[in-house]
């Protein structure tokens, strides 16, 4: 390494001693200057567009609150900072020491106008900072008027998976997994709880984390506002598969249809009850070639932690917390194993023959299906719509 450094500062020398090779350092030196700030720039992952995770594109009433709170912040530091700056440049101009002038500046211990001065104004900022948000707290944990309707879902952290459990409206006694799904500018409350570990939900561009603690009930009050897809991570460490714990927002309008930007892809929203009534159907019976796949999945124990509402010897699951994610419209989500994957019959037969290689820790054990086996069920699973 040594021997490294001196031949570069070596090289620095020789080119100094040339007028061609000093132009060529100082050049350098210009352009290296330039990109610091631009390098920042790019570390810091700036652009114009939002990205899935951006908490300062917000979608929702809370999402606002928390983005308004980081800007006011943002700017009000960076004001104080270009004033204390400048102040502090100023004095090293003004008050540079002069030769020959060995006197000792004024001192300003005991000055009261001056402790009064900086112990006035640090007062001020924080107030400035503290009231507004100490309202802004209480309007994120409001709830909702009981008169108006209210969208209300059980959330269920589990080693490594979200489930969903609608209780209110059309949607009453809906069990989803990974996906949640809800109206747009309608008002949500969610109930987190957690199966097993603490868990937390974290959707950034909805704004604000909650816990999920196993034999608690923390309720989450919100208005999702524009429709569109928005990813979420769970938030709190909660073992070897915690990474891979991620969940989906679907807000859809709530009359037509829209189409939204997912990721550089167009995908088409239904209406919020459209979604609802298909969800609610029970699974059709398979076609005949997809037979095999239904047969295999009951042979292979498969309805004894999982749910498929509708077709026979599918539906005995014990809704319980240790059963695994209700399947009886799985075709239709947007990924699998909590959106690790996504969702096509490759992957799902890549996930059901040996699940802890997709997620390591997984409750679905290893080894239930042959790679062959396993093919035939996910193209059964897949035509689950
Ligand atoms: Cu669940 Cu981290």
């Amino acid at each position: 390494m040594s021997h490294r450094l001196l031949t570069l500062s070596a090289l620095r020398n020789r080119l100094a001693q040339h007028p061609a090779g000093k132009t060529a350092l100082s050049l350098l030196k210009v352009v290296a200057t330039a990109a610091l700030p631009l390098l920042l720039l790019w570390l810091a992952g700036c652009s114009s567009e939002p990205a899935p995770r951006d908490t300062h594109a917000p979608v929702s009433d809370n999402g606002e609150i928390s983005s308004f709170f980081y800007s006011l912040l943002l700017y009000l530091d960076a004001a104080i900072l270009a004033i204390v700056v400048a102040v502090w440049a100023y004095a090293l101009v003004k008050f540079k020491k002069q030769a020959g002038d060995d006197t000792l500046p004024e001192q300003s211990h005991g000055n009261m106008k001056l402790e009064v001065i900086w112990t006035a104004i640090p007062t001020l900022i924080v107030v400035a900072i503290t009231v507004p948000m100490l309202v802004g707290v209480f309007q994120m944990s409001k709830r909702h008027d009981p008169n108006q309707p209210v969208v209300e879902v059980d959330v269920t952290g589990k080693q490594w998976w979200w489930e969903f459990d609608y209780k209110s409206g059309t949607a009453s006694g809906l069990h989803t997994a990974n996906e949640l799904h809800l109206p747009a500018g309608t008002a949500v409350t969610l109930h987190m709880t957690s199966a097993d570990v603490i868990h937390a939900w974290w959707v950034p561009r909805l704004g604000g984390k909650r816990d999920a603690n196993p034999g608690r009930n923390y309720p989450m009050s919100f208005t999702a506002k524009t429709p569109g897809i928005y990813d979420g991570q769970c938030a709190e460490l909660c073992g070897s598969s915690h990474a891979l714990m991620g969940t989906k927002l679907i807000v859809h309008p709530l009359a037509g249809e829209i189409e939204v930007d997912y990721k550089g892809q167009k995908i088409k929203l239904e209406s919020y009850e459209s979604w609802v009534r298909e969800q609610q159907a029970p699974a059709k019976p398979p076609v005949a070639e997809l037979e095999k796949g239904l047969r295999l999945f009951k042979e292979r124990t498969c309805p004894s932690c999982h749910l498929i509402q509708g077709l026979e010897g599918t539906d005995i699951a014990a809704r319980s917390a240790t059963s695994g994610p209700n399947l009886t419209h799985v075709g239709s989500r947007m990924g699998i194993a909590a959106n690790t994957l996504v969702n096509n019959p490759e992957n799902i037969a890549k996930w059901i023959s040996k699940p802890s290689a997709v997620k390591p820790g997984s409750k679905m054990p290893d080894g239930l299906v042959t790679p062959e086996d396993a093919k035939a069920i996910a193209a059964f699973l897949s035509s689950l719509k």
